[in-house]
């Protein structure tokens, strides 16, 4: 293995590993994602409490970015924690924060990830990209791969938001619209990447995405005084966002940045694509995908998640649970955020305020539980 970089792949399932050189995918024994683990790092603390400027390329400790690289980046990250007291007041939890990713570039979480995989990817040599997307994805791929000056295919079904849509091209994307959901993009994504040498930036199937979007972790410990609120509330698909804030849990208790308990994940998702819930439920390590899949939701319409086992690893590990919202709920909660507190909450985000309300209503959560909502993605990309 040669020393280029100063971390390596290992696999989630076997545990093989690999080095990081080129464009690596899964792992080819089974098919499984990779995981980035970082070697002879040492995050001291003077890094931790004078980190320069914004935006999440302040971590290179925790990043896959090597000294005199030159990040690819619109200003993503740094995104509120807001103090929400009415609509706290209402659900009952009077500590309740909203983590509002509606404001990174692109509108979305979405470009926490694809920022760092395109980042990685153009040093490695790719010249196309292709990924199929539930929507936000494809925004951010779309406007990262317009800021490297490498081109984009993005697969879509055609039931995907309008404004998603329009942002998808207005970034200069070639958008292929398709009948069916993710699932059914993903094949002719491959398909095409297979065709074309485009590389897949799907869901995990490249190793990088995870490591831009665990930077939500670092940052609420960062905004919490490097210390973990008691619960998080996540609205998930693919599960990256969960999978990669777990990770970063870990990495930043072992760097000693953090103290304190970990919190209690909680996956949230719609009844009409429930794969995660329906797994843990039955004490299952892996999802069956879910038949016929809808929700307006559209982020949460992931019916066979690559990284089942790993959210569902993460869920146990931190003592948490997962939940299915109904499009009626989810919509309503959206609805009552925005007004309430003037978060502009996508349908996504909403469903994690309505598993909020859920918990606190059944006794799980209570008034002096600390709990993060994530609102992942901005209200108006599906008005
Ligand atoms: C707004 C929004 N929230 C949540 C998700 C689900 O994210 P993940 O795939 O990390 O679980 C998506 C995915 O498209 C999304 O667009």
């Amino acid at each position: 293995m040669t020393a280029t970089f100063d971390w390596y792949l290992e696999c989630s399932r076997c545990a093989a590993t690999r080095q990081a050189d080129g464009l690596p995918t899964v792992c080819p024994a089974c098919a499984k994602p990779w995981l980035v683990r970082y070697r002879g790092r040492t995050p001291t603390t003077a890094e931790r409490d004078r980190p320069p400027g914004s935006g999440l390329w302040r971590w290179p400790s925790f990043l896959p970015i090597m000294p005199g690289e030159d990040p690819v980046t619109l200003g993503e990250g740094s995104t509120p924690l807001l103090v929400t007291p009415r609509l706290g007041e209402t659900l009952g939890l009077p500590r309740l924060l909203v983590k509002d990713e509606g404001t990174n570039p692109t509108g979305s979480f979405k470009a926490r990830g694809l920022c760092a995989a395109i980042h990685r990817a153009r040093l490695g040599g790719a010249t196309a990209f292709t990924l199929p997307t539930a929507g936000n994805a494809g925004v951010a791929a779309a406007a990262y791969g317009a800021r490297a000056g490498i081109p984009v295919r993005v697969y879509a079904p055609r039931t995907t938001p309008k404004p998603i849509l329009t942002q998808i091209a207005a970034f200069g994307a070639d958008l292929q619209l398709l009948d069916g959901h993710i699932g059914d993009c993903g094949k002719a994504s491959r398909s095409y990447a297979s065709e074309s040498g485009a590389m897949d930036l799907s869901t995990l199937r490249e190793p990088y995405r995870i490591e831009g979007k665990k930077t939500m972790g670092l940052e609420l410990a960062e905004q919490l005084g490097w210390r973990l609120p008691t619960v998080i509330l996540y609205p998930t698909g693919g599960g990256t966002g969960l999978i990669g804030m777990w990770k970063v849990f870990g990495e930043l208790a072992a760097a000693g940045w953090i103290t304190g308990p970990l919190p209690q994940m909680v996956s949230v998702q719609s009844t009409g694509c429930a794969p995660v819930v329906e797994a843990l439920a039955r004490g299952a390590d892996e999802c069956t995908p879910w038949p016929d899949p809808w929700t307006v939701a559209s982020g949460l319409r992931v019916p066979g998640p690559l990284g089942d086992s790993l959210m569902l690893r993460a869920i146990r590990e931190s003592g948490g649970t997962a939940i299915a919202i109904d499009d009626p709920d989810l919509t309503a909660a959206a609805s009552l955020g925005t007004s309430t507190e003037g978060i502009d909450f996508s349908p996504e985000g909403g469903a994690a305020l309505a598993a909020a309300r859920r918990l606190a209503a059944a006794g799980r959560i209570g008034p002096n539980d600390e709990v993060v909502v994530f609102n992942t993605g901005a209200g108006w990309l599906y008005r």
